[in-house]
């Protein structure tokens, strides 16, 4: 990495941005770093979680990389939502055998949910692996590479999700326009179909004031879009000694976004208004009329909301354990859109689902068309260890899965185009 004293910074990745922003505290890197190559597969918590992760390591005083071959420690920090995501990985690191062997100390991680959920069956497949790290314990990634150094042999560290830990604040945050605020960690719904209450654990909400905290340093150092995360946005505050609830917390929010008036708080020039606040991801059980009107009135809160309806059958919808009917869900949407005007809903389904019938798909079919979705994640129904839903048949044979896959994609792609 190069640095001159007169580059231009706002020039840099975000990379580049960090490593350089850590060598001038530092006074200079020291010339041998070690260098981390971080991957991520899966949702945008596993992107924050890569971004928590490649902060700790540069504050350790590693630098980071972007290819394998540069790397003393190879990361990859995986998804087990569904099985291709999993077969990927394990397709991705086998190819990393010669790598491991010429380099002399390299060492190689799979942290996150797959390692949750697939513990030592990876050593036993991957024997290039050095570690596993669940999604719960991933402050304690640089301290297991350290041991490994020190020759500690393979390391899993698992089951952290069965503590009541919160995520930690971090207070040197890469600075970058788009990110990520963890709200909240885990799920306790359980839909039939869902490994992530059995990698992530239960539900758990940090304190608000922790999240304006972080939002507000994020703003300081000139973030634009903020992205709350939590499995289900809309039951955080549950568990908190504090009493609070997501509409709460998105006014509470929305008060501390800079105002029209150039402050020197704030740095100059900024208006309301032009810092945007999102949120992932909202269950159709909790969403409520109350959180579509703070929608409308909070200035600064977007007005995109993803709402996962999964299936058009009412039959399939209880095996999934949703707790709504179509009708329900059909509601919210009419009442989303007159509330919110210009508001934008995206949804997620899942088609091929033990049990679905052509007259239950047909039912997608129909609540597809008829609400138009502005975009929809259409995915086909993957058996995930420890879920109710991998102990129904999967009597949707593959090529019929594809089949139904397809036909939606088509469909949503012409409603999408339909609406741009
Ligand atoms: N098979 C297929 N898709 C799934 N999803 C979750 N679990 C599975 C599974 N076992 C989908 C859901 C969820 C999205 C993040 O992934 O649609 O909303
Ligand atoms: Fe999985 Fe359902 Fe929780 Fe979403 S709400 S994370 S689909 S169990």
């Amino acid at each position: 990495m190069r640095y001159m004293k007169n580059q231009n910074r706002d020039n840099l990745s975000p990379l580049d941005f960090v490593q350089e922003t850590h060598k001038i505290k530092a006074g200079g890197m020291t010339p041998k770093c070690p260098r981390v190559y971080v991957r991520t597969f899966g949702c945008q918590m596993n992107e924050h979680d890569s971004e928590r992760l490649r902060d700790m390591f540069v504050q350790r005083g590693y630098a980071l990389t972007e290819r394998v071959e540069d790397a003393d420690v190879i990361i990859f920090n995986t998804c087990s939502v569904r099985k291709h995501a999993e077969d990927r990985v394990y397709g991705k690191v086998g190819t990393l055998g010669k790598l491991k062997a010429k380099t002399p100390g390299l060492i190689i991680g799979i942290i996150g949910c797959m390692a949750e959920a697939q513990k030592d069956e990876i050593f036993r497949r991957l024997p290039i692996v050095d570690f596993l790290c669940g999604p719960a314990d991933l402050d304690k990634v640089p301290d297991i590479i350290d041991k490994i150094r020190n020759g500690a042999g393979h390391i899993m560290y698992l089951e952290g999700y069965k503590s009541k830990r919160i995520p930690e604040f971090i207070r040197d945050r890469r600075i970058v326009s788009n990110t990520y605020v963890k709200i909240m960690e885990g799920c306790d719904n359980f839909c039939s179909y869902c490994i992530v209450p059995y990698v992530r654990g239960r539900e758990r909400s940090r304190p608000s004031r922790e999240i304006l905290e972080e939002i507000k340093s994020l703003i300081a150092k000139g973030a634009k879009n903020i992205t709350l995360l939590g499995q289900n946005v809309n039951s955080y505050g549950k568990g908190l000694k504090e009493k609070n609830n997501f509409i709460e917390l998105l006014r509470k929010i929305d008060k501390i976004i800079p105002s029209p008036l150039p402050s020197p708080l704030w740095g100059e020039g900024r208006v309301r208004g032009e810092i945007k606040i999102n949120f992932l991801t909202s269950h159709p059980k909790d969403a409520s009329q109350e959180l579509f009107k703070a929608m409308r009135d909070l200035k600064s809160i977007s007005k995109v909301m993803h709402l996962p309806i999964q299936s058009g059958s009412d039959k399939i919808l209880k095996k999934m354990n949703r707790k709504y009917t179509v009708k329900k869900y059909k509601k919210l949407v009419k009442d989303f859109r007159k509330t919110v005007e210009g508001g934008t809903i995206t949804t997620d389904i899942i088609v091929g689902f033990p049990g679905e019938t052509l007259k239950d798909f047909n039912d997608t079919l129909k609540i597809v068309r008829e609400i138009e979705f502005d975009a929809a994640y259409i995915f086909k129904y993957s058996p995930r260890p420890f879920t109710k839903a991998s102990k129904f048949k999967d009597d949707v044979p593959l090529k019929e899965k594809e089949r139904r896959h397809r036909l939606l994609l088509e469909i949503q792609k012409k409603i999408s185009l339909s609406k741009t």
